[in-house]
């Protein structure tokens, strides 16, 4: 009989626009200071894309430097998955410029659900690998949010930031990526969207006017309180059908969207301070992109470790959330690439 067939990650990277947006560049333009950004969502500063950088082109840098760790040749991917809801355009998807940006030739797609982009994209890449469908599948999380934020609204103007993450997945005989739970409400869809600009209501004069072609958060602390919970149900399913408690997780990456909800998330789950990895102090919420980048960063920083137990878990527009619990099996940073 063959062995089990399972999926692991085996390469991470990032990348972020160059242009530092510090939350003083708000002051003035609405009636909000650096203050109340700090101390109500954690965030100091964000990037911004600059006119020639796009979700295309931040993913094709975050996946290049995934590859890079991993010692991974563009003819060695057979799957690329590019978890957005700020893509390149409407036609074609965004994995068809990324495709072409890295010269890979496997079949690519996107993936939108919002912030639990990423979440969804590592749970579909290991199904394919363990399903045998493939052997190297890239993840990305790529958005350049600044595009659709109406810089008048000081309710979501001032929390999101521009930037992807990626991680390379290939086949092992011990589980990597052990289990995902995937969920989502779909009667709360108006909570968090963008009106105007698809196939319901395209874009016209009068929608401008009304500033409809940019991204609306109905009731900001609604999707603060479900995130808690809901992100923290996710969280105890996946590691209680694993067996697994929460103090034997080494880091919990949740969705970078809110310091505090983070704080709560860990606080309901009983985790201690440290095992909560908050990093959104210089990069904002980067929706599908949070996670990958939290995670790259984290283990670059050495808070990663070969064999630890890392959970990720996310919550965002649609309503979509979900978790990933993951075998750590990245090199250590210092390796060759990394
Ligand atoms: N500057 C100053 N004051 C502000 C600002 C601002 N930028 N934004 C809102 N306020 C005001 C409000 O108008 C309100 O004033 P009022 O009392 O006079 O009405 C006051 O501050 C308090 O507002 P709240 O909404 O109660 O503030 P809260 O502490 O809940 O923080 C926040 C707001 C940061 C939006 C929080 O609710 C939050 O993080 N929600 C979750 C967002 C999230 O998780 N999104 C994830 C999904 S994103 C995706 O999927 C694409």
């Amino acid at each position: 009989m063959s062995a089990e067939r399972y999926a692991k990650l085996s390469g991470l990277g990032s990348a972020l626009p160059e242009r530092v947006v510090p939350n003083s560049w708000f002051e003035g333009r609405i009636e909000t200071s650096d203050e109340w950004i700090r101390e109500r969502t954690g965030i100091r500063s964000r990037r911004f894309a600059g006119p020639s950088e796009s979700t295309a082109s931040l993913a094709a840098d975050a996946a290049r430097a995934a590859m890079r760790t991993a010692a991974a040749q563009p003819s060695a991917i057979d799957l690329l998955i590019v978890a957005t809801c700020t893509p390149e355009r409407f036609i074609p998807s965004t994995a068809s410029f990324v495709q072409a940006r890295l010269e890979l030739s496997c079949p690519s797609f996107d993936l939108n659900a919002a912030c639990a982009g990423f979440v969804y994209g590592l749970s579909v890449g290991a199904a394919q690998i363990r399903a045998g469908a493939a052997d190297r599948v890239l993840v990305v999380g790529a958005e350049v949010l600044s595009r659709v934020l109406d810089m008048s609204d000081r309710t979501t103007c001032v929390l999101f930031g521009d930037g992807a993450g990626a991680a390379l997945l290939e086949p092992s005989e011990e589980p990597g990526i052990i289990d995902s739970l995937l969920a989502l409400d779909g009667r709360q869809a108006e909570l968090l969207t963008v009106p105007a600009g698809g196939s319901a209501e395209p874009v016209t004069h009068e929608g401008i006017e009304h500033r409809r072609n940019y991204l609306r958060m109905l009731d900001g602390q609604s999707v603060f309180r479900q995130a808690v919970v809901a992100m923290a149900d996710a969280a105890t399913a996946v590691l209680q059908k694993a067996g697994i408690g929460p103090a034997d997780l080494r880091a919990v990456i949740g969705h970078q969207a809110n310091a505090r909800i983070l704080t709560a998330l860990g606080k309901r789950l009983g985790l201690e301070p440290g095992q909560v990895v908050i990093d959104i102090a210089e990069v904002g919420n980067t929706s599908a992109a949070s996670i990958p980048i939290a995670m790259d960063r984290a283990w670059r920083a050495g808070r990663l470790s070969p064999n630890d137990l890392v959970l990720t878990v996310a919550f965002g527009a649609g309503l979509s959330w979900g978790a990933n619990l993951i075998r750590w099996t990245a090199p250590p940073p210092g390796t060759p690439g990394v």
